[in-house]
């Protein structure tokens, strides 16, 4: 009996919606093509569960996803629940499946496809080939430390509290990962930091130099986070892996994004790495519910295909898929078609579900 692939495909709210109706299109296609057992549940998160069980992500529906084999998510937030405690937004059921399946390790690729360079905002030759890899800290740091929250002090003042807190446990495994998949690419590492003010970064400063012990092949810099900021727009290509907190790499990964022409080029994978060795993992893509442009059919879908692409690699060890999934993407934005966020003069401007239909249509040659 051949080996059955369960996936929870959660699309969540606003173009988080289109785009995973994208997703499944494609999944279906590739199981029935390549004869995979792919057994494709559908779940709520967000708003769209806030809507129908009062909480962003219910325990009936974290217990089912825990025990798929991978999580596809879509996107999640929009004004209609901003205004809600802080405890039942949106996105705190992100951040749930996030810390209770410790998907720690998040992998957030930018790479430049060749035909969407003039979408940069950057000159072509700061960018062209650029391939770098941000490994986030996903389930640490200021997100999730304690004390936090917002407190009264006397009638007129409040306080607002987070806390940015790293046990060296936390920094140890994200290291690991770091420089295990430095190894597996250019041999180069950068840690980003801001250990000139704050001890906890200091600590990840230490451990990494630590871990840097085992990997003598791994050629490892340090930056502190502002500067990593001016150079990722500077000269992008001077990095290879970067490896850095969890609110960072969040602020990072969209600067990271726009080297790439737009947001909504950018996959992502969220793994965790269970004690017998097996992996969770959670793949969605980097940006958000955009609702100034949620139903209008004109997302970019691409991000979350390239997320599904990631999925094939990561969970499934099917590196072909893999890339065929890339190779597509990218034969289809050398026939000049584009959804408006990476529109430039000259080139044919489709839909969501046009873009999903000539993905399909190169995955079926
Ligand atoms: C991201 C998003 C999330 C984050 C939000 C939606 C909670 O910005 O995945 O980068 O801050 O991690
Ligand atoms: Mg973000």
């Amino acid at each position: 009996m051949e080996k059955t692939y369960n996936i929870a495909l959660l699309p969540g709210d606003g173009i988080g919606k289109e785009i995973a109706i994208e997703a499944k299109r494609i999944i279906d296609f590739l199981a029935k093509k390549k004869k995979l057992n792919i057994n494709l549940s559908h779940e709520l998160v967000g708003g769209a569960s806030i809507d129908k069980f009062g909480v962003p992500l219910s325990d009936e529906t974290l217990s089912r996803i825990k025990k798929c084999d991978a999580i596809i998510l879509g996107a999640v937030g929009g004004p209609k629940w901003e205004k809600l405690d802080f405890e039942i937004r949106p996105e705190r059921g992100l951040l749930r499946i996030r810390k209770e399946l410790d998907l720690f390790a998040n992998f957030r690729p930018a790479l430049v496809f060749d035909p969407l360079i003039n979408s940069s905002s950057l000159k072509p030759e700061i960018i062209k080939d650029l391939d770098i890899l941000i490994i986030r800290e996903l389930t640490g740091g200021i997100y999730f430390g304690e004390p936090r929250g917002i407190e009264k002090i006397d009638e007129e003042n409040f306080k607002g509290v987070n806390t940015l807190l790293y046990t060296s446990k936390e920094i140890k495994r994200i290291a690991e990962v770091a420089f295990q998949t430095a190894m597996l690419r250019s041999k180069k590492l950068c840690s980003v930091d801001k250990a000139n003010v704050l001890e906890s970064t200091e600590l990840w400063r230490n451990i990494i130099i630590d871990t840097s012990k085992k990997y003598p092949d791994v050629e490892l810099t340090h930056m502190y986070v502002d500067n990593a900021s001016m150079q990722l727009v500077r000269n992008p290509k001077q990095f290879d892996v970067i490896v850095t907190t969890n609110m960072f790499g969040d602020i990072l990964s969209d600067c990271a994004s726009m080297l790439t022409g737009s947001l909504g080029m950018l996959p992502s994978a969220s793994i965790g790495i269970l004690a017998d060795g097996e992996k969770k993992a959670m793949y969605e893509p980097v940006h958000g519910s955009a609702p100034d442009i949620s139903g209008m059919g004109i997302a970019n879908p691409l991000a979350m295909i390239l997320s599904i692409g990631m999925m094939f690699k990561y969970s499934f060890e099917n590196e072909l898929l893999s890339n065929n999934i890339s190779e597509a993407v990218k034969s289809v934005l050398e026939k000049g078609f584009r959804t408006k966020d990476i529109f430039t003069s000259g080139s044919k401007q489709v839909s969501t579900s046009e873009m999903g239909d000539k993905i399909l249509e190169e995955l079926d040659k």
